[in-house]
């Protein structure tokens, strides 16, 4: 996107700490070091089937209706052999999403939506082993401060649509990440008891059903809000 509205970024203003066991270098990644910027949400997820995958085009195109804030797309690494996939019917993946090329990217970022299946009330495998390659990261506490909210696809109702988001804090805490959930700023929406519809205070959600269920407008909506909610605050926090 690239268009203008980012914002001047403040000076360190980290003072020297006397403390020994401070790490300065963690305290000076959340700094922007340029004078100006757009920022970037990164938009990291998951999807085998398709549900969160079209989640995550909604948060992109929510995070870019703020001025000055780019949402980026990336999936995470696959870890099931093709004949494995094959034989949970998975469908190809759509190539013009590009797969992340490695975790040290994650640094660039002004904030993220991590997004992911359920696979038995906790994250997929696949997003737990991308998560496990951020160690050097972790390391130099490169993604500490930064923004980061979670969006899930589950099959049923009450298979894990908070559960699964709520046992991947442990991710960002580790990180020293800000965990951003949405509570219930989408308004009305959120208490509609006439259909079935996925999404918590924890994030968005859809239903997926058998497979055969797509995310209705309700669900798309609320993961669209989620993506203008994190930009809006991410914008906050790095311009003040
Ligand atoms: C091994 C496995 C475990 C699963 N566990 C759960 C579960 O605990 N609760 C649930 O509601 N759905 C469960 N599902 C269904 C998936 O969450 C569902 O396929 C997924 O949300 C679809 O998202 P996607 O289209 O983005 O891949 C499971 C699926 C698999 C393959």
């Amino acid at each position: 996107m690239g268009k203008g509205g980012g914002c001047i970024a403040s000076k360190n203003k980290i003072s020297k700490s006397s403390n020994k066991y401070e790490n300065s270098a963690k305290l000076s990644t959340n700094v922007n070091p340029s004078p100006s910027k757009n920022l970037k949400v990164f938009i990291v997820f998951y999807s085998m089937y398709g549900h969160v995958e079209s989640l995550a085009k909604m948060m992109k195109k929510g995070i870019e209706t703020v001025d000055g804030v780019e949402g980026v797309l990336y999936r995470v690494p696959e870890t099931l052999s093709k004949n494995v996939l094959v034989q949970m019917q998975a469908p190809p993946k759509d190539d013009s999403l590009p797969e992340i090329s490695s975790p040290s990217e994650l640094a660039d970022a002004d904030g993220f939506l991590f997004g992911f299946p359920t696979r038995f009330g906790c994250m997929a495998a696949q997003m737990k082993a991308f998560f496990d390659s951020t160690g050097l990261l972790w390391k130099e506490q490169k993604l500490a401060g930064k923004p980061a909210g979670f969006f899930v696809s589950t099959g049923s109702q009450g298979g894990g649509q908070e559960t699964t988001a709520w046992t991947a804090i442990t991710q960002l805490a580790h990180h020293g990440m800000l965990f951003v959930p949405i509570g219930y700023t989408f308004g009305a929406g959120m208490f509609n008891m006439d259909s079935v519809q996925g999404g918590s205070p924890y994030g968005a959600g859809v239903f997926a059903g058998d497979g055969s269920r797509n995310a209705t407008d309700t669900e798309l909506a609320l993961a669209e809000h989620q993506g203008k909610y994190m930009a809006a605050l991410v914008k906050k926090l790095v311009c003040g």
